[in-house]
């Protein structure tokens, strides 16, 4: 039987969960929201009432507060990076790789959960990283732009390295580096897939740990398709970390992705009913963010070409704009000054 000190303590705790969702619900502005939840923390307010519960409440609160931080959509700024199965406080990756289905190349295949969409059968999952390494060459190569013999890589927002696993003779020869911010890809990645490949999860803050020039190359393949307001900042962030003469390939989405999408060939693809529900892009786009809030999910952005042009200077200079480089996206090859 709850005694009225447990009612008590209920009613307190139901109060400050329902407070928090107001707090969460209020959504921005953008940089007070980070104020509200902490950055890169879920439970620092927990903490600060910690004192005022017993600790079966302290423990319900807890899980009461993880199902109200899933089900509602804290601001994106709330969130710098997602951690892999963060209801357990927990954690173990274990040194074993999967024994499961590998690839052409004889390395392991992620569980479909870790597929972000590539493929419905293991095999169209390889296959489609293996085409778009493939174009990503062709591409680099057609504007001039060679390796040297022991290249250096990052593979930005890598998943669990779709792409990255097809650059296995770079990686055995120089250093070829994956990364994202969701952690669950890159953990699968580091018991898959390292050596010779490099993993680590990284942040939504434009900030990577690697010393000033050490790239030749850096790619992302459907990565600023998703970021919104740090967009600027990742741009530095990428061109810092490039030796000059080095190339950015980066892929996005433009007119030319929205006419794409109109078509029956690409009728499935999810960005094209946020699109319509926009109303389709306006007539003066520069960069067009939808879905800024989403839980786990995923923003979409499109940019207008000479938007991305003026993004890339002065610390780029576009060598090459190419359209449908990576499905109905298009691909910007830049060379950092
Ligand atoms: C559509 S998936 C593409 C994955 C991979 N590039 C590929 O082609 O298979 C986008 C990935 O970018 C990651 N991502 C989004 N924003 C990022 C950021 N700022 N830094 C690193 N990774 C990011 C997401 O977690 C997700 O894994």
């Amino acid at each position: 039987m709850p005694t009225d000190r447990s009612h008590q303590m209920q009613g307190h705790l139901h109060r400050f969960v329902s407070d928090l969702c107001g707090q969460l619900r209020a959504g921005p502005p953008a940089e007070s929201a980070g104020c509200r939840v902490p950055a890169g923390c879920r439970f620092p307010l927990l903490n600060l009432r910690h004192a005022l519960f017993p600790r079966q409440l302290r423990r319900k609160l807890r899980a009461d507060l993880v199902t109200v931080l899933d089900a509602e959509q804290p601001s994106p700024t709330a969130l710098k990076y997602w951690p892999a199965d963060h209801r357990s406080p927990d954690m173990l990756i274990a040194s074993s790789p999967d024994d499961a289905g590998r690839c052409p190349l004889g390395m392991p295949i992620p569980p479909q959960a870790l597929w972000i969409g590539y493929g419905r059968t293991p095999e169209e999952y390889v296959e489609s990283g293996r085409e778009h390494v493939e174009r990503m060459r062709d591409i680099l190569r057609g504007s001039g732009f060679e390796l040297p013999a022991a290249p250096r890589i990052l593979d930005l927002g890598c998943g669990s390295g779709r792409m990255t696993r097809w650059l296995i003779q770079e990686a055995n020869q120089g250093e070829v580096w994956g990364c994202d911010i969701d952690a669950s890809h890159i953990h699968w990645a580091q018991r898959n897939l390292r050596p010779p490949f490099r993993f680590f999860t990284s942040t939504t803050l434009p900030t990577l740990p690697f010393p000033d020039g050490h790239f030749d190359l850096v790619y992302a393949g459907s990565v600023f398709t998703h970021v919104g307001d740090l967009a600027q900042g990742w741009l530095l962030e990428v061109r810092r970390i490039l030796r000059p003469g080095g190339r950015a390939y980066l892929t996005f989405h433009d007119r030319h992705t929205e006419t794409l999408m109109k078509t029956p060939a690409y009728s499935w693809v999810g960005a094209s009913q946020e699109l319509a529900r926009y109303g389709g892009l306006p007539h003066d786009l520069g960069m067009l963010v939808l879905d800024r809030w989403p839980e786990r999910g995923q923003t979409t952005v499109y940019y207008d070409h000479d938007w991305l042009r003026e993004s890339l200077a002065p610390m780029f200079k576009v060598v090459e704009i190419v359209e449908e480089a990576y499905g109905y996206q298009s691909a910007v090859v830049a060379e950092a000054v």
